[in-house]
């Protein structure tokens, strides 16, 4: 197709050729060419359905994209430059096969609509398998909680130790974010799936055609009800970009955790040889590359969301040809996302061992258990701010003294209070101050438990 057959007669000479390479997006958005076929093929059948288009005519363009489909699985249809984009190589194509009819395709339909729907498609399929990816990376981080209740870890605010937890309750601290992710991105499908096709250029068209007839051939659970938005919304693409971008937060703030865990500073976890990697110079080196990938791809999804937002920000209705510039985030987006998921689910599976030994001493090594003792009092009708104004000073001078809570005598706790009594060791020590915290949603072995069990019961595995 010469540029010149393409922009009907009112064109007397081609593109220039930089202008045409510049103006092209079929090196990318052949990613699309499956659900093009498809849209096509519905568009088709709608056309016959209403008498737009005869029955046989219809059958020849659904046979004709149906041959274009398997050219391309067999790699015997790799369209060109020339082609523009995707649309226009497989409606090319479409006319090589099946002759003149194939010129009929495009009745009452326009490339706005067309790419509309193709990118909805393609995002459906894509956030259906995010989402079992989500669950996936949900159960193996159970599956690791549950053999870790009462492995205890220092919990930090700050980052600073702040009070023991169970590594159980921190592991599902993200699965409650991948819940989340899960939730949203059923929420933002929602929005994705509605059918633009047959809103045409932007107006609608002069054509008899059934807009929920092809929405329900591609089942899209509704139509757009505004031609003009529906050619040229793009707010499910921003969602799905923002919820694309919580979900990298996520996996970047567990990505941080494990590169911490993983140094000599902290020691909490080994990481196993299949996940870790070796530097060039220095040979007792090995580098969570992983996750300090994860993190450093975190950033090219929000410049995905950022850019998609500046793209629409000064848009006047309808279609802009800079809507172009929505597909290669989208489609970047959605491989980061799948990638680090996958990447994240294996390092977790199988690339993470934790130091038990370390773990057992690293709760035992600090005053996080001070909030204890002063709970200790409040329980014994000292008021909080009080007891919490005492255990300041006692930290203070057993810092000085070059001792830990629990190596104070009773004589030196009755001095400090009276109501300290002998139950107060077994109150400080780090498996009882985590049972103790037992508030709904704490890290107190019975609610981890719970939790443990709602959790399994909400991914269904
Ligand atoms: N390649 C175009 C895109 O991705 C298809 C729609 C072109 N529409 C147009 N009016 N030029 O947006």
């Amino acid at each position: 197709m010469t540029e010149k057959q393409t922009w009907s007669q009112r064109f007397e000479s081609a593109l220039h050729p930089a202008i045409a390479r510049f103006n092209a997006s079929i090196s990318f958005d052949i990613e699309l060419i499956e659900y093009d076929i498809t849209g096509s093929q519905a568009h088709a059948k709608m056309l016959a359905h209403t008498g737009i288009i005869t029955h046989l005519e219809g059958e020849a363009l659904c046979n004709g994209l149906e041959q274009v489909r398997q050219e391309y699985h067999q790699g015997q249809f790799r369209p060109g430059i020339d082609a523009e984009d995707v649309h226009f190589a497989v409606e090319k194509r479409l006319t090589e096969i099946v002759g003149d009819v194939g010129k009929k395709l495009h009745t009452a339909r326009s490339r706005n609509d067309q790419v509309g729907t193709d990118t909805r498609l393609y995002l459906r399929d894509q956030i259906q398998q995010i989402r079992q990816q989500l669950r996936d990376f949900q159960g193996v981080l159970l599956d690791i909680a549950e053999k870790n209740v009462e492995t205890l870890i220092p919990g930090y605010t700050h980052l600073q130790r702040a009070q023991p937890v169970s590594l159980a309750h921190h592991l599902l601290a993200y699965f409650q974010m991948a819940q989340r992710d899960w939730e949203r991105l059923e929420d933002v499908y929602s929005r994705v799936n509605i059918s633009p096709l047959g809103c045409g250029a932007l107006a609608g068209t002069t054509f008899p055609i059934d807009r929920h007839y092809t929405a329900s051939l591609l089942h899209f659970d509704n139509v757009y009800a505004n031609s003009l938005d529906g050619v040229s919304d793009r707010d499910f693409a921003i969602e799905f970009l923002c919820a694309a971008s919580i979900i990298m937060v996520h996996l970047s703030r567990l990505s941080e955790e494990v590169i911490l865990w993983a140094s000599e500073e902290f020691r909490f976890v080994t990481l196993k040889d299949s996940c870790a990697t070796g530097s060039s110079i220095m040979p007792q080196k090995k580098n969570p590359d992983v996750p300090e990938l994860v993190r450093g791809k975190t950033g090219r999804v929000f410049g995905h969301l950022q850019a998609m937002l500046v793209i629409m920000k000064g848009l006047p209705l309808a279609y802009n040809k800079d809507l172009q510039e929505d597909k290669e985030g989208i489609f970047d987006s959605v491989n980061t996302v799948k990638a680090c998921l996958e990447a994240m689910t294996i390092l977790l599976q199988e690339g993470l061992e934790f130091r038990y030994q370390r773990l057992a001493t690293a709760v035992t090594e600090d005053f996080s258990n001070a909030t204890d003792v002063a709970d200790y009092l409040a329980a014994r009708g000292v008021p909080f701010r009080e007891a919490y104004n005492i255990v300041g000073k006692v930290v203070k001078t057993s810092i000085a003294g070059g001792k830990l809570l629990k190596d104070l005598q009773i004589e030196e706790w009755q001095q400090i209070h009276p109501a300290f009594a002998s139950d107060i060791y077994e109150a400080i020590t780090p498996r009882q101050v985590v049972a103790a915290r037992n508030s709904y949603g704490g890290t107190g072995f019975e609610q981890v438990r719970q939790a443990l069990v709602n959790a399994r019961i909400q991914i269904n595995i």
